[in-house]
């Protein structure tokens, strides 16, 4: 399928998605403590999306995914189900935002840190953001997607930690998941050359062990094969006529 370029309208209907997706996970910072369960910040979060924004939460009943956020808790790689079970101080967790407003999707995902951290919990999500910080920096017409790919790769390798290779970013607009695919290794001057008016996705997910995942019989939730903690970050990002703007941003958490 041939990669879409987004019209000036189409842009700034994603550019509101994107806000109400990164506005919903400033919201919900301040309840992420020890103590509360992923159900709970579901329901927050449900609430907010459907009732303060007017908008639609995309993961539920997505493919039948049965909540409205994914909640991905320190082993689980991605996709995690809301559900009772209580954080405890030292877990980490990435809440997946996905909000649809006017039929355009904002995507955005973050870290965050339960009670008090530890050193490789944060070592291993300051890690992540800078993988998803680089990849995002690259982004200009004329880069290849290898490019960026490569760069992200070589971070966290650098820091001994390993890229999951089973997942990847996403083009993204009117429908959720779309081309290209963003694969967060590969190899430099190959892939996609980017253009202006592209939108898609960056979200590296780095394991502190070894690359491999598995994923649970509930057909959803994907964890690490060694039981090793995961992290992940993720922003929508647009391709403009001289480099890039991040179109989940909160204005108070520049990238
Ligand atoms: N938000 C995820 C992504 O970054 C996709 C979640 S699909 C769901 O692409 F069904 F699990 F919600
Ligand atoms: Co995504
Ligand atoms: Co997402």
């Amino acid at each position: 399928m041939a990669v879409s370029i987004k019209n000036s309208e189409e842009i700034e209907k994603m550019r509101i998605a994107g806000r109400l997706a990164a506005n919903v996970l400033h919201m919900i910072e301040p309840h992420v403590v020890p103590g509360i369960t992923t159900q709970q910040l579901n329901d927050i979060c449900h609430d907010y999306i459907v009732n303060h924004q007017q908008s639609i939460p995309a993961p539920l009943n997505y493919r039948g995914f049965p909540r409205s956020i994914c909640t991905s808790v320190n082993h689980v790689v991605c996709h995690g189900i809301p559900a009772d079970k209580k954080l405890k101080t030292g877990d980490i967790i990435n809440i997946d935002i996905t909000v649809i407003k006017d039929k355009y999707h904002g995507d955005t995902s973050r870290m965050f840190m339960v009670g008090k951290p530890t050193i490789q919990g944060e070592r291993l999500s300051r890690v992540a953001y800078e993988c998803m910080k680089i990849g995002i920096e690259m982004v200009k017409p004329g880069i290849r997607l290898g490019d960026i790919g490569h760069a992200i790769q070589t971070h966290a390798e650098k820091n001994k930690f390993s890229i999951v290779r089973e997942y990847c970013g996403h083009g993204i607009g009117n429908v959720f998941h779309e081309d290209p695919q963003v694969l967060h290794y590969g190899k430099p001057d190959t892939g996609l050359v980017l253009e202006p008016g592209m939108i898609f996705t960056i979200e590296p997910m780095l394991n502190l062990g070894k690359r491999h995942v598995k994923l649970l019989p509930d057909d959803w939730t994907v964890v690490t094969k060694d039981h090793s903690l995961s992290a992940q970050w993720e922003h929508t990002n647009l391709v403009t006529e001289d480099g890039f703007e991040v179109l989940t941003e909160h204005p108070d958490k520049p990238l």
